[in-house]
């Protein structure tokens, strides 16, 4: 019998539901949605499957247990208590990290080292360890996370944030992360078969995770995972769902993805990513200012992320872009147009009520992302 676990996926405030359909997509169905997470129990071949697919969670964790606890001898006594030795081996190593929020033990640094003491102890119990554990095995980072006074003890099984896919090897001055831009293209109605352009494409994130989608290529392909030394998954699961993703992958699949942007240096960057993420030149790349855009087809689909204008000195040039840029799209009626910004005039400017907003934070700032859905 396979090892049941229960993972969190964490996600960025706003994509909590984009991540849970992606875990249910996956084969997952029995979600639970928080704020900032999505929990399930999955058998470990999950462990692989998720760090390699999901395209819009920030990380994987396996959830070791929760209960609530307002003195250090209970944290102690409860984490103690946990079973550790599922998770790590004799020789783990298992440096500890922890936040504390509206909590009564609010010292992270003392409820760190508690942590760290009490699973030391309980390893060296099971393993009849009597002096220290060495710790020159595999990663287990340890989480320790107080949310008013409940514990959340977990184990990172992701290691770099699943952003990092591995390909992008030059960027502008305010790439989007990359699980953002992926749910950006989820949130569309876009398939594959049909034109997909982003007209402010900087190092080019929007079209890179929109042909990986495209392609159902798996996000994670390019990259390493902490949990891939883990004997909890072991080398076999890994090397299956390795197979799988290529397996599914539709290299085959045509795509009509175009990137532009005004300044020439980012279309370099964006072909030097888009070659790492090994799309060669699936994608077009041209220099061009987003009010020169006449595509060919009379329908498709406009992802864009433009500068907000925040900067002093900015605003006024980019809502006269956004101006000269909606005149461009009421002309192109049977195109949908998705647009982040934190530019509360955006509608007024671009002239034309969104048929449907969705707020979502890029990085601190609060954006919205205003969806214009093109008729026939
Ligand atoms: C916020 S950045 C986009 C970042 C991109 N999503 C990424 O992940 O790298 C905005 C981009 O819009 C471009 N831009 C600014 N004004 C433009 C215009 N009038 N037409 C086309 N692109 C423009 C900038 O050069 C910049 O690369």
């Amino acid at each position: 019998m396979k090892q049941q676990v229960t993972l969190i996926a964490t996600a960025a405030m706003g994509l909590e539901s984009i991540v849970a359909q992606e875990v249910r997509a996956l084969g997952y169905q029995d979600t639970t949605v928080e704020n900032g997470r999505v929990l399930f129990t999955a058998d470990a071949a999950a462990i692989p499957r998720c760090n390699l697919w999901l395209r819009t969670a920030d990380r994987i964790k396996v959830l070791v247990g929760q209960f609530e606890a307002k003195t250090f001898d209970s944290l102690f006594e409860q984490t103690k208590a946990l079973p550790w030795e599922r998770y790590i081996p004799e020789d783990g190593e298992f440096p500890v990290i922890g936040k504390s929020v509206k909590s009564t033990l609010y010292s992270v640094s003392d409820c760190q080292a508690i942590v760290k003491k009490s699973v030391a102890e309980r390893l060296k119990q099971k393993y009849g360890v009597a002096s220290w554990l060495e710790e020159s095995g595999g990663f287990y980072r340890i989480e320790v996370a107080l949310h008013k006074d409940q514990v959340t003890l977990s184990i990172d099984a992701s290691g770099t944030g699943l952003h990092k896919r591995g390909y992008r090897i030059g960027q502008g001055e305010a790439p989007l992360k990359e699980t953002l831009a992926a749910a950006l293209v989820k949130l569309t109605n876009w398939r594959a078969d049909q034109p997909f352009v982003d007209p402010f494409c900087g190092s080019g994130t929007i079209p890179i995770e929109a042909a990986l989608i495209g392609q159902n290529i798996a996000p994670g392909f390019n990259r390493e995972f902490a949990s891939e030394s883990w004997e909890l998954v072991g080398s076999d699961l890994w090397e299956r769902a390795h197979e799988e993703a290529e397996d599914l992958a539709d290299y085959d699949q045509p795509l009509d993805i175009t990137g532009s942007d005004i300044d020439h240096r980012m279309i370099e960057v964006a072909k030097d990513n888009a070659m790492e993420a090994g799309l060669g030149d699936l994608v077009a790349w041209k220099q061009m200012q987003a009010k020169d855009f006449h595509p060919q087809q009379a329908t498709g689909y406009l992802v864009g992320n433009p500068p907000y204008g925040e900067r002093i000195g900015d605003k006024a040039e980019v809502e006269k872009m956004y101006r000269e840029f909606g005149k461009v799209m009421q002309q192109l009626p049977g195109w949908s147009v998705y647009i982040l910004t934190s530019n509360e005039r955006f509608e007024t400017l671009y002239g034309k009520k969104a048929t449907k907003k969705r707020k979502l934070f890029n990085g601190y700032i609060k954006t919205d992302y205003y969806q214009f859905f093109g008729g026939k």
